[in-house]
């Protein structure tokens, strides 16, 4: 069964997701990031909600085959979590912080994408109860030969 619901969400550049925002992603209009979720997951709408309040667009289709949307993106099985997102040619897999996805769109490298596996605790989308120490954890990049460690967050920072 395939259920598909599209929730179309455009701009929220509110005055504080736009002083977030890179100087290069406060130039160009804001890239939409299409993300495919499976319905009844939670955190998945968390990081959604963290991306539109970093200033991007979001386009959300819930679909309950994620492992197929996952097949036919290159996703690497290692890598995988829960939502998978696409942006301007780049596949998003799982907890990336915007900040991450930002630095991607800056430097642009020859890369199919980047990736949280797994769902660390305390990553945008995973916060977990106050006072708890958030999870360190890799944001991986993959290119279809290889991993390699982009970028290093415990919780929302980087490390
Ligand atoms: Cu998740
Ligand atoms: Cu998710």
């Amino acid at each position: 069964m395939l259920i598909s619901r599209r929730i179309f969400a455009i701009g929220a550049l509110s005055l504080a997701g736009a002083t977030l925002m890179t100087p290069a992603l406060a130039q160009a209009a804001a890239p939409v990031i299409s993300i495919k979720k499976d319905p009844w997951c939670g955190c998945c709408t968390g990081w959604a909600r963290h991306l539109e309040q970093a200033g991007f667009a979001i386009d959300v289709e819930e679909i309950e085959e994620m492992e197929t949307v996952k097949d036919n993106l290159g996703v690497p099985t290692e890598l995988r979590s829960c939502h998978t997102a696409t942006i301007d040619g780049y596949v998003i897999e799982g907890h990336v912080p915007a900040e991450a996805v930002i630095a991607l769109l800056d430097k642009r490298p020859q890369i199919q994408g980047l990736a949280v596996p797994g769902m660390p605790l305390g990553s945008p989308g995973m916060e977990g109860p106050a006072g708890r120490d958030p999870d360190e954890y890799n944001v991986m990049a993959f290119d279809g030969s290889g991993d390699f460690v982009f970028m290093r967050f415990a919780g929302h920072q980087r490390v």
